[in-house]
C-alpha cells in the first residue's frame, strides 16, 4: 500500500498559526541559527529562499538585520499573511515576496525570481513534507532554484529525542504499509481543539543520506539545539545552557539536526539560469559529525 498523507497538514498548520499557539511556543529564532543565517547571508549572497517559512520567525528579523530579500513560501495562508502584515514595507519596496500553494505554484512562482544564493528550510520543515519521494522531490525543487554553489541550512527533527510514545504508536501503521518508517502523527491542544500533524523523524544518517540523494554536498551537520526548541527560544538561561551541551555532546543527541549543504553542481547543473558571481566560502559551523 502507497503511503498517505495521513493529515489535512495545510489546514492543521492553518490551525496552529490561527490560534497563536505557534507563536506562544516559538516567539523569536534560535538566536545561534539565526547568526549562522546571518553569516551566511554575508557569505553566500542576499538572494534568500525561506521555504516553510511559516510567520516569518527567521525571514523578518533577516529583514530588519541585513539586506537580504526574501522569497517566503509556506503552505499556511495563515501564516503567510501574519508575516505579510509584520513586514508590509518589505513587501512594498520588494524585498520580500510571499507564495502559497502547493509545490508546483511554488515552483512556477519561485521560479522567476531565481537563482538563490541560501535557502533555508528552518526549524523541521522537510520532516513534514509526507513520503521520501516528497521530501526529494521538494529538496530537488530547491536545488534547481540555487545557484551552483549555493548554500542550504535546513534542520529536522531527531528520532532519538523526539516523540518517543508516537514513534511506538506509529509502529502498526508502518507495519500495515500506512506509513514509512519514521513517520508519525502527533497532537498539539490549542484552545479548545486538537490539532494533528504529520512529522517525519531523522538519524544524522538518514538526513544526511535524503540531502545528498537530492543533489547536496553536506558541509556540516550539528545540534540545532540540544534542549528543547521553544526553551531554548524563550530563556537566555536555557540559551547558554544550550549552547554549552552543543559543544561538548555529540550531534546524535541533539533535539534537532541542523545541515550546512551546497548544491551540488555536478548533479543538478542544468536549472540554475545563471551565476550569481558571488564567492563560495567554506561555512563556518562545527564539522560533520554523524555518530
Ligand atoms: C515547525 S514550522 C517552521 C516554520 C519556520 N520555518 C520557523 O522556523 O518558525 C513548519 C512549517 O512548515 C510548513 N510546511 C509544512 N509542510 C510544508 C510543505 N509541504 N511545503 C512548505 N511548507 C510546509 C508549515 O506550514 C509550517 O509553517
Amino acid at each position: 500500500m502507497k503511503p498517505t498523507p495521513p493529515v489535512d497538514i495545510t489546514h492543521n498548520y492553518d490551525e496552529y498559526y490561527r490560534t497563536g499557539l505557534y507563536k506562544h511556543r516559538y516567539p523569536t529564532p534560535n538566536e545561534e541559527v539565526f547568526a549562522l543565517v546571518v553569516r551566511s547571508v554575508e557569505e553566500v549572497g542576499n538572494r534568500v529562499l525561506d521555504f516553510g517559512c511559516g510567520n516569518g520567525r527567521y525571514a523578518a528579523p533577516l529583514l530588519d538585520h541585513t539586506d537580504a530579500r526574501v522569497i517566503g513560501y509556506d503552505i499556511s495562508r495563515v501564516a503567510l499573511d501574519d508575516l505579510g502584515a509584520r513586514c508590509r514595507e518589505y513587501r512594498d519596496n520588494g524585498r520580500l515576496v510571499l507564495i502559497d500553494g502547493d509545490l508546483d505554484n511554488f515552483t512556477r512562482e519561485a521560479e522567476p525570481q531565481a537563482p538563490f544564493d541560501l535557502a533555508l528550510l528552518m526549524f523541521g520543515v522537510l520532516g513534514h513534507v509526507p513520503t521520501r519521494a516528497g521530501r526529494l522531490e521538494t529538496l530537488r525543487r530547491v536545488a534547481s532554484l540555487l545557484r551552483p554553489g549555493g548554500r542550504l541550512i535546513a534542520s529536522v527533527p531527531n528520532a532519538r529525542r523526539r516523540f518517543h510514545a508516537e514513534q511506538a504508536a506509529s509502529r502498526e501503521r508502518i507495519e500495515r504499509g500506512e506509513l514509512e518508517p519514521g513517520d508519525i502523527t502527533y497532537t498539539r491542544q490549542a484552545e479548545d481543539q486538537e490539532i494533528t500533524l504529520y512529522y517525519h523523524l531523522y538519524t544524522p544518517e538518514s538526513f544526511v543520506e535524503e540531502l545528498e540523494e537530492a543533489g547536496f554536498l553536506v558541509t556540516a551537520l550539528e545540534a540545532e539545539s540540544v534542549l528543547p526548541e521553544s526553551g531554548v527560544v524563550s530563556s537566555l538561561l536555557l540559551r547558554g545552557i544550550d549552547r554549552l551541551l552543543g559543544a561538548v555532546l555529540p550531534v546524535r543527541f541533539a533535539y534537532g539536526f541542523l545541515a550546512v549543504a551546497e548544491r551540488d553542481a555536478a548533479v543538478a547543473p542544468e536549472r540554475a539560469p545563471h551565476d550569481s558571481g558571488q564567492p563560495v566560502t567554506t561555512p563556518s559551523p562545527v564539522p560533520a559529525e554523524a555518530g
